[in-house]
Protein backbone atom coordinates (compact mmCIF):
# COMPACT_ATOMS: atom_id res chain seq x y z
CA UNK A 1 0.00 0.00 0.00
CA UNK A 2 1.54 3.14 -1.43
CA UNK A 3 -0.06 6.81 0.81
CA UNK A 4 1.99 8.97 -1.21
CA UNK A 5 1.20 10.45 -4.35
CA UNK A 6 3.40 9.54 -7.31
CA UNK A 7 5.36 12.25 -9.14
CA UNK A 8 3.19 12.87 -11.53
CA UNK A 9 0.42 13.78 -9.50
CA UNK A 10 2.38 15.93 -7.62
CA UNK A 11 2.96 17.70 -10.90
CA UNK A 12 -0.69 18.04 -11.94
CA UNK A 13 -1.57 19.02 -8.48
CA UNK A 14 0.77 21.83 -8.34
CA UNK A 15 0.40 23.43 -11.96
CA UNK A 16 -3.95 23.33 -11.20
CA UNK A 17 -3.16 24.73 -7.82
CA UNK A 18 -1.59 27.30 -9.89
CA UNK A 19 -3.85 27.88 -12.59
CA UNK A 20 -6.49 28.45 -9.62
CA UNK A 21 -4.44 30.90 -7.54
CA UNK A 22 -3.23 32.96 -10.59
CA UNK A 23 -6.39 32.16 -13.25
CA UNK A 24 -9.45 31.40 -10.85
CA UNK A 25 -9.49 32.61 -7.81
CA UNK A 26 -9.25 36.53 -8.28
CA UNK A 27 -12.28 36.64 -10.42
CA UNK A 28 -14.24 33.86 -8.12
CA UNK A 29 -16.46 36.02 -5.76
CA UNK A 30 -17.30 38.86 -8.50
CA UNK A 31 -18.31 35.71 -10.72
CA UNK A 32 -20.36 34.49 -8.27
CA UNK A 33 -22.32 37.45 -6.98
CA UNK A 34 -23.56 38.52 -10.96
CA UNK A 35 -23.60 34.94 -11.62
CA UNK A 36 -21.04 35.09 -14.91
CA UNK A 37 -19.91 32.28 -16.49
CA UNK A 38 -16.25 32.81 -17.52
CA UNK A 39 -15.90 30.50 -20.87
CA UNK A 40 -12.26 31.53 -20.90
CA UNK A 41 -11.63 30.04 -17.94
CA UNK A 42 -12.69 26.64 -19.47
CA UNK A 43 -10.50 27.43 -22.83
CA UNK A 44 -7.58 28.13 -20.74
CA UNK A 45 -7.80 24.94 -18.81
CA UNK A 46 -8.11 23.33 -22.53
CA UNK A 47 -5.25 24.84 -23.20
CA UNK A 48 -3.28 23.16 -19.96
CA UNK A 49 -4.50 19.70 -21.47
CA UNK A 50 -7.33 19.84 -18.36
CA UNK A 51 -10.07 19.14 -20.60
CA UNK A 52 -9.03 15.49 -21.55
CA UNK A 53 -7.33 14.45 -18.48
CA UNK A 54 -8.18 10.77 -18.56
CA UNK A 55 -8.68 10.50 -22.38
CA UNK A 56 -6.39 8.38 -24.10
CA UNK A 57 -4.16 10.82 -26.61
CA UNK A 58 -5.36 8.77 -29.69
CA UNK A 59 -8.84 10.97 -29.18
CA UNK A 60 -6.65 14.10 -27.78
CA UNK A 61 -6.88 13.76 -24.41
CA UNK A 62 -4.40 13.84 -21.58
CA UNK A 63 -3.42 9.75 -21.05
CA UNK A 64 -3.20 10.31 -17.59
CA UNK A 65 -5.70 8.70 -14.79
CA UNK A 66 -8.80 9.52 -12.75
CA UNK A 67 -6.47 10.68 -9.69
CA UNK A 68 -5.05 13.24 -11.43
CA UNK A 69 -8.37 14.01 -12.74
CA UNK A 70 -9.90 13.96 -9.31
CA UNK A 71 -6.95 16.14 -8.05
CA UNK A 72 -7.22 18.33 -10.76
CA UNK A 73 -11.29 18.71 -10.22
CA UNK A 74 -10.33 19.27 -5.94
CA UNK A 75 -7.71 22.04 -6.97
CA UNK A 76 -10.24 24.24 -8.79
CA UNK A 77 -13.15 24.04 -5.85
CA UNK A 78 -10.52 25.20 -3.36
CA UNK A 79 -10.82 28.35 -4.97
CA UNK A 80 -13.98 27.78 -7.16
CA UNK A 81 -16.51 25.01 -6.79
CA UNK A 82 -17.72 26.59 -10.11
CA UNK A 83 -14.92 26.30 -12.07
CA UNK A 84 -14.86 22.44 -10.37
CA UNK A 85 -18.13 21.38 -11.68
CA UNK A 86 -18.10 22.80 -15.42
CA UNK A 87 -14.42 20.70 -15.20
CA UNK A 88 -16.08 17.50 -13.51
CA UNK A 89 -19.65 17.61 -15.66
CA UNK A 90 -17.23 18.68 -19.03
CA UNK A 91 -15.17 14.91 -18.19
CA UNK A 92 -17.25 12.74 -16.21
CA UNK A 93 -20.85 12.98 -16.99
CA UNK A 94 -20.06 14.36 -21.11
CA UNK A 95 -16.48 12.79 -22.00
CA UNK A 96 -16.80 9.58 -19.96
CA UNK A 97 -19.84 8.00 -21.96
CA UNK A 98 -18.92 9.15 -25.45
CA UNK A 99 -15.48 7.60 -24.45
CA UNK A 100 -16.81 3.96 -23.23
CA UNK A 101 -19.74 3.54 -25.80
CA UNK A 102 -18.57 5.99 -28.34
CA UNK A 103 -18.09 4.34 -31.59
CA UNK A 104 -14.77 5.62 -33.04
CA UNK A 105 -16.31 8.11 -35.53
CA UNK A 106 -18.62 9.91 -32.87
CA UNK A 107 -15.49 9.76 -30.24
CA UNK A 108 -13.38 12.15 -33.20
CA UNK A 109 -16.35 14.00 -33.79
CA UNK A 110 -17.38 14.77 -30.42
CA UNK A 111 -15.12 13.84 -27.66
CA UNK A 112 -11.74 15.06 -29.39
CA UNK A 113 -12.99 18.56 -29.50
CA UNK A 114 -13.88 18.19 -26.01
CA UNK A 115 -11.20 16.53 -24.75
CA UNK A 116 -8.92 19.48 -26.60
CA UNK A 117 -10.69 21.91 -25.15
CA UNK A 118 -12.95 23.62 -27.77
CA UNK A 119 -16.42 22.38 -27.51
CA UNK A 120 -17.38 22.18 -23.70
CA UNK A 121 -19.57 19.09 -22.71
CA UNK A 122 -23.27 18.36 -20.70
CA UNK A 123 -25.18 15.46 -19.65
CA UNK A 124 -29.02 15.50 -19.42
CA UNK A 125 -31.05 12.90 -17.32
CA UNK A 126 -32.91 14.50 -14.78
CA UNK A 127 -36.36 16.32 -16.00
CA UNK A 128 -39.42 17.94 -14.03
CA UNK A 129 -40.87 14.75 -12.58
CA UNK A 130 -37.75 12.77 -11.95
CA UNK A 131 -35.27 13.23 -10.39
CA UNK A 132 -33.73 10.35 -8.11
CA UNK A 133 -36.30 8.64 -10.09
CA UNK A 134 -34.44 8.35 -13.05
CA UNK A 135 -35.62 5.27 -14.86
CA UNK A 136 -39.18 7.99 -14.65
CA UNK A 137 -38.25 10.20 -17.63
CA UNK A 138 -40.71 11.00 -20.31
CA UNK A 139 -38.53 12.39 -22.93
CA UNK A 140 -39.00 10.34 -26.11
CA UNK A 141 -37.14 9.45 -28.97
CA UNK A 142 -39.27 7.97 -31.87
CA UNK A 143 -37.53 6.20 -35.12
CA UNK A 144 -38.25 7.44 -37.93
CA UNK A 145 -35.75 6.12 -40.56
CA UNK A 146 -32.48 7.28 -40.52
CA UNK A 147 -33.49 9.77 -37.53
CA UNK A 148 -34.77 9.69 -33.99
CA UNK A 149 -37.03 12.67 -33.15
CA UNK A 150 -36.44 13.98 -29.76
CA UNK A 151 -39.57 15.58 -27.33
CA UNK A 152 -39.49 16.83 -24.11
CA UNK A 153 -36.96 18.44 -21.60
CA UNK A 154 -34.34 17.93 -19.34
CA UNK A 155 -33.82 20.17 -16.37
CA UNK A 156 -31.49 21.20 -14.37
CA UNK A 157 -28.30 20.37 -16.56
CA UNK A 158 -24.86 21.70 -15.43
CA UNK A 159 -23.42 24.20 -18.32
CA UNK A 160 -26.78 24.17 -20.21
CA UNK A 161 -26.50 26.55 -22.39
CA UNK A 162 -22.92 26.84 -22.91
CA UNK A 163 -22.31 23.59 -23.57
CA UNK A 164 -21.71 22.54 -27.55
CA UNK A 165 -22.00 18.62 -26.92
CA UNK A 166 -25.32 16.90 -24.54
CA UNK A 167 -25.34 13.54 -23.61
CA UNK A 168 -28.75 13.26 -23.54
CA UNK A 169 -31.56 10.28 -22.26
CA UNK A 170 -34.27 9.73 -23.84
CA UNK A 171 -37.45 6.45 -24.22
CA UNK A 172 -37.58 4.77 -27.22
CA UNK A 173 -39.78 2.36 -25.49
CA UNK A 174 -42.06 3.26 -22.44
CA UNK A 175 -43.47 -0.58 -22.11
CA UNK A 176 -39.48 -1.70 -21.66
CA UNK A 177 -39.16 1.10 -18.54
CA UNK A 178 -35.56 1.69 -17.67
CA UNK A 179 -34.61 -1.19 -20.48
CA UNK A 180 -36.34 1.18 -23.36
CA UNK A 181 -33.72 3.95 -22.16
CA UNK A 182 -31.62 5.19 -24.74
CA UNK A 183 -28.60 7.65 -24.88
CA UNK A 184 -28.11 10.44 -27.47
CA UNK A 185 -25.66 12.85 -28.51
CA UNK A 186 -27.34 16.39 -29.08
CA UNK A 187 -24.78 19.03 -30.53
CA UNK A 188 -26.46 22.74 -29.80
CA UNK A 189 -27.69 24.75 -32.81
CA UNK A 190 -29.74 21.63 -33.85
CA UNK A 191 -33.29 22.49 -34.88
CA UNK A 192 -35.17 21.82 -32.49
CA UNK A 193 -33.53 22.03 -29.57
CA UNK A 194 -33.15 25.19 -27.21
CA UNK A 195 -32.36 26.63 -24.07
CA UNK A 196 -35.54 27.41 -20.93
CA UNK A 197 -34.70 28.57 -17.95
CA UNK A 198 -31.84 29.11 -16.15
CA UNK A 199 -31.89 28.91 -12.59
CA UNK A 200 -31.34 31.01 -9.97
CA UNK A 201 -29.15 28.93 -7.02
CA UNK A 202 -27.85 29.23 -3.56
CA UNK A 203 -24.20 28.40 -4.40
CA UNK A 204 -22.16 27.31 -7.75
CA UNK A 205 -23.98 30.67 -8.91
CA UNK A 206 -21.15 30.82 -11.65
CA UNK A 207 -21.87 27.67 -12.67
CA UNK A 208 -24.96 27.84 -15.53
CA UNK A 209 -28.26 25.39 -14.70
CA UNK A 210 -30.20 25.63 -17.36
CA UNK A 211 -33.71 23.83 -18.88
CA UNK A 212 -32.91 21.98 -22.18
CA UNK A 213 -36.07 21.63 -24.48
CA UNK A 214 -36.90 19.05 -27.51
CA UNK A 215 -39.57 19.83 -29.24
CA UNK A 216 -39.42 17.39 -32.88
CA UNK A 217 -35.65 17.99 -32.78
CA UNK A 218 -34.26 15.23 -35.18
CA UNK A 219 -30.80 13.64 -34.83
CA UNK A 220 -29.39 11.08 -37.10
CA UNK A 221 -29.61 7.81 -35.97
CA UNK A 222 -25.83 8.10 -35.93
CA UNK A 223 -25.93 10.35 -32.84
CA UNK A 224 -27.37 7.30 -30.77
CA UNK A 225 -24.91 6.41 -28.17
CA UNK A 226 -24.63 2.67 -27.63
CA UNK A 227 -27.85 0.46 -28.42
CA UNK A 228 -31.23 0.91 -28.23
CA UNK A 229 -32.22 0.10 -25.07
CA UNK A 230 -28.89 0.26 -23.20
CA UNK A 231 -29.35 4.11 -21.93
CA UNK A 232 -30.22 3.39 -18.38
CA UNK A 233 -27.10 1.34 -18.05
CA UNK A 234 -24.97 4.09 -19.75
CA UNK A 235 -26.31 6.59 -16.97
CA UNK A 236 -25.72 4.60 -13.90
CA UNK A 237 -22.50 3.69 -15.16
CA UNK A 238 -21.36 7.23 -15.72
CA UNK A 239 -22.89 8.32 -12.88
CA UNK A 240 -20.59 5.79 -10.75
CA UNK A 241 -17.62 8.27 -11.81
CA UNK A 242 -19.27 11.05 -12.13
CA UNK A 243 -19.78 10.45 -8.38
CA UNK A 244 -16.36 11.01 -7.76
CA UNK A 245 -16.07 14.15 -9.25
CA UNK A 246 -18.25 15.69 -7.00
CA UNK A 247 -16.82 13.85 -3.93
CA UNK A 248 -12.77 15.72 -5.62
CA UNK A 249 -15.18 18.76 -5.08
CA UNK A 250 -16.64 19.00 -2.22
CA UNK A 251 -13.18 17.50 -0.23
CA UNK A 252 -11.64 21.04 -2.72
CA UNK A 253 -14.49 22.90 -0.90
CA UNK A 254 -13.81 21.78 2.39
CA UNK A 255 -10.45 22.23 1.85
CA UNK A 256 -10.37 26.07 0.95
CA UNK A 257 -12.51 26.38 3.87
CA UNK A 258 -10.12 24.57 5.88
CA UNK A 259 -7.51 27.00 5.14
CA UNK A 260 -9.30 30.02 4.51
CA UNK A 261 -9.97 29.25 8.38
CA UNK A 262 -6.83 27.95 9.98
CA UNK A 263 -5.32 31.47 8.69
CA UNK A 264 -8.06 33.59 9.99
CA UNK A 265 -7.74 31.68 13.45
CA UNK A 266 -3.79 32.60 13.61
CA UNK A 267 -4.85 36.66 12.78
CA UNK A 268 -7.56 37.12 14.58
CA UNK A 269 -6.84 38.30 18.20
CA UNK A 270 -9.79 38.30 20.28
CA UNK A 271 -8.95 38.50 24.30
CA UNK A 272 -5.68 39.27 23.87
CA UNK A 273 -4.49 36.67 21.73
CA UNK A 274 -4.96 34.85 18.07
CA UNK A 275 -8.33 32.74 18.12
CA UNK A 276 -5.49 30.10 17.39
CA UNK A 277 -4.80 29.66 21.05
CA UNK A 278 -7.96 29.17 22.07
CA UNK A 279 -8.69 25.41 22.20
CA UNK A 280 -12.46 25.79 21.78
CA UNK A 281 -10.75 27.30 17.81
CA UNK A 282 -7.95 24.51 17.82
CA UNK A 283 -10.54 21.26 18.45
CA UNK A 284 -12.60 22.89 15.84
CA UNK A 285 -9.67 23.13 13.46
CA UNK A 286 -8.44 19.66 14.14
CA UNK A 287 -11.75 17.90 13.45
CA UNK A 288 -12.13 20.10 10.29
CA UNK A 289 -8.71 18.75 9.23
CA UNK A 290 -9.89 15.48 9.92
CA UNK A 291 -12.86 15.19 8.33
CA UNK A 292 -11.61 16.53 5.02
CA UNK A 293 -8.42 13.88 5.59
CA UNK A 294 -10.74 11.26 5.57
CA UNK A 295 -12.97 12.42 2.09
CA UNK A 296 -9.88 12.74 0.15
CA UNK A 297 -8.74 9.57 1.17
CA UNK A 298 -12.20 8.05 0.20
CA UNK A 299 -12.02 10.11 -3.10
CA UNK A 300 -8.44 8.94 -4.00
CA UNK A 301 -8.78 5.42 -3.28
CA UNK A 302 -11.86 5.16 -6.11
CA UNK A 303 -10.04 7.34 -8.32
CA UNK A 304 -7.69 4.73 -7.96
CA UNK A 305 -9.75 1.93 -8.04
CA UNK A 306 -11.51 3.08 -11.52
CA UNK A 307 -7.51 4.03 -12.67
CA UNK A 308 -6.90 0.37 -12.20
CA UNK A 309 -10.01 -1.05 -13.83
CA UNK A 310 -11.29 -2.29 -10.77
CA UNK A 311 -14.84 -2.17 -9.56
CA UNK A 312 -15.68 1.62 -8.22
CA UNK A 313 -19.05 2.56 -8.18
CA UNK A 314 -19.56 1.80 -3.84
CA UNK A 315 -16.29 3.20 -3.17
CA UNK A 316 -17.99 6.36 -5.73
CA UNK A 317 -21.29 6.71 -4.06
CA UNK A 318 -19.50 6.38 -0.51
CA UNK A 319 -16.85 9.06 -1.32
CA UNK A 320 -19.46 11.26 -2.34
CA UNK A 321 -21.95 10.58 0.37
CA UNK A 322 -19.06 11.17 3.33
CA UNK A 323 -17.13 14.14 1.38
CA UNK A 324 -20.21 15.81 0.53
CA UNK A 325 -21.95 15.46 4.15
CA UNK A 326 -18.41 16.88 5.63
CA UNK A 327 -18.00 20.07 3.26
CA UNK A 328 -21.27 20.87 4.48
CA UNK A 329 -19.99 20.31 8.02
CA UNK A 330 -16.50 21.86 7.40
CA UNK A 331 -17.63 24.73 5.68
CA UNK A 332 -19.99 25.84 8.54
CA UNK A 333 -17.37 25.30 11.32
CA UNK A 334 -15.34 28.03 8.68
CA UNK A 335 -18.15 30.39 9.15
CA UNK A 336 -18.30 29.75 13.05
CA UNK A 337 -14.66 30.43 13.41
CA UNK A 338 -14.48 33.80 11.25
CA UNK A 339 -17.71 34.68 13.24
CA UNK A 340 -19.91 37.55 12.30
CA UNK A 341 -17.29 38.53 9.46
CA UNK A 342 -17.79 34.76 7.82
CA UNK A 343 -21.20 35.68 7.55
CA UNK A 344 -20.54 38.35 5.01
CA UNK A 345 -19.09 38.46 1.36
CA UNK A 346 -16.29 40.27 2.76
CA UNK A 347 -14.52 36.61 3.13
CA UNK A 348 -14.97 33.40 0.91
CA UNK A 349 -16.00 30.88 3.63
CA UNK A 350 -20.19 32.42 3.01
CA UNK A 351 -19.80 31.66 -0.47
CA UNK A 352 -18.17 28.02 0.39
CA UNK A 353 -20.66 26.99 2.63
CA UNK A 354 -23.28 28.23 -0.15
CA UNK A 355 -21.59 25.91 -2.70
CA UNK A 356 -20.81 23.16 -0.70
CA UNK A 357 -24.78 22.10 0.26
CA UNK A 358 -25.26 21.13 -3.46
CA UNK A 359 -22.71 17.98 -2.95
CA UNK A 360 -25.47 16.73 -0.70
CA UNK A 361 -27.87 16.68 -3.60
CA UNK A 362 -26.37 16.49 -7.41
CA UNK A 363 -25.26 13.53 -9.28
CA UNK A 364 -27.63 11.51 -6.69
CA UNK A 365 -28.59 12.52 -3.49
CA UNK A 366 -26.71 11.90 -0.04
CA UNK A 367 -29.66 9.54 0.43
CA UNK A 368 -29.57 8.32 -3.32
CA UNK A 369 -25.82 7.25 -2.57
CA UNK A 370 -27.21 5.40 0.04
CA UNK A 371 -29.12 3.36 -1.52
CA UNK A 372 -26.71 2.54 -4.21
CA UNK A 373 -24.10 1.71 -1.35
CA UNK A 374 -26.67 -0.07 0.11
CA UNK A 375 -27.85 -2.39 -2.92
CA UNK A 376 -24.18 -3.14 -3.48
CA UNK A 377 -23.59 -4.37 -0.07
CA UNK A 378 -27.17 -6.58 -0.05
CA UNK A 379 -25.40 -8.10 -3.81
CA UNK A 380 -21.68 -8.55 -2.22
N1 LIG B 1 -24.06 0.28 -13.30
C1 LIG B 1 -24.63 -0.58 -14.20
N2 LIG B 1 -25.94 -0.91 -14.16
C2 LIG B 1 -26.67 -0.37 -13.17
C3 LIG B 1 -26.15 0.50 -12.22
C4 LIG B 1 -24.78 0.82 -12.31
N3 LIG B 1 -24.21 1.64 -11.44
N4 LIG B 1 -27.13 0.87 -11.37
C5 LIG B 1 -28.23 0.24 -11.77
N5 LIG B 1 -27.97 -0.51 -12.87
C6 LIG B 1 -28.87 -1.39 -13.61
C7 LIG B 1 -29.36 -2.53 -12.71
O1 LIG B 1 -28.45 -3.59 -12.72
C8 LIG B 1 -30.66 -2.89 -13.39
O2 LIG B 1 -30.40 -3.66 -14.53
P1 LIG B 1 -31.28 -4.95 -14.93
O3 LIG B 1 -32.68 -4.49 -15.11
O4 LIG B 1 -30.63 -5.44 -16.18
O5 LIG B 1 -31.15 -5.90 -13.77
C9 LIG B 1 -31.17 -1.54 -13.87
O6 LIG B 1 -30.03 -0.68 -13.97
C10 LIG B 1 -32.19 -0.92 -12.96
O7 LIG B 1 -31.60 -0.83 -11.66
P2 LIG B 1 -32.46 -0.43 -10.39
O8 LIG B 1 -33.66 -1.36 -10.33
O9 LIG B 1 -31.56 -0.38 -9.22
O10 LIG B 1 -32.97 1.01 -10.83
P3 LIG B 1 -33.92 2.03 -10.08
O11 LIG B 1 -34.90 2.56 -11.06
O12 LIG B 1 -34.42 1.45 -8.80
O13 LIG B 1 -32.91 3.26 -9.77
C11 LIG B 1 -31.27 4.50 -8.56
C12 LIG B 1 -31.78 3.14 -9.05
C13 LIG B 1 -29.92 4.18 -7.94
C14 LIG B 1 -32.19 5.11 -7.53
C15 LIG B 1 -31.12 5.43 -9.79
O14 LIG B 1 -32.35 5.83 -10.32
C16 LIG B 1 -30.32 6.69 -9.43
O15 LIG B 1 -29.09 6.66 -9.42
N6 LIG B 1 -31.02 7.81 -9.16
C17 LIG B 1 -30.34 9.09 -8.94
C18 LIG B 1 -30.23 9.81 -10.24
C19 LIG B 1 -29.10 10.78 -10.23
O16 LIG B 1 -28.04 10.54 -9.66
N7 LIG B 1 -29.29 11.88 -10.93
C20 LIG B 1 -28.25 12.84 -11.06
C21 LIG B 1 -28.47 13.66 -12.27
S1 LIG B 1 -27.01 14.26 -13.02
C22 LIG B 1 -26.53 15.59 -12.12
O17 LIG B 1 -26.91 15.83 -11.02
C23 LIG B 1 -25.51 16.37 -12.84
C24 LIG B 1 -25.12 17.67 -12.34
O18 LIG B 1 -25.89 18.57 -12.14
C25 LIG B 1 -23.68 17.93 -12.20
Amino acid sequence: MQFRLSEEHEMMRKMVREFALNEVAPTAAERDEKEIFDRTIFDKMGELGLAGIPWDEEVGGGGADYLSYVIAVEELSRVCASTGVTLSAHISLAGWPLYKFGSPEQKQRFLRPMAEGKKLGAYGLTEPGSGSDAAGMKTTAVRDGDDYILNGSKIFITNGGDAEIYVVFAVTDPALKHKGITAFIVEKGTPGFSFGKKEKKLGIRSSPTLEIIFDNCRIPASQRLGEEGQGFKIAMMTLDGGRNGIAAQAVGIAQGALDAALAYAKERKQFGKPLSQLQAIQFKLADMATQVEAARLLTYQAAWLESNGLPYGKASAMAKLFAGDIAMQVTTEAVQIFGGYGYTREYPVERMMRDAKITQIYEGTNEIQRVVISNYLLKE
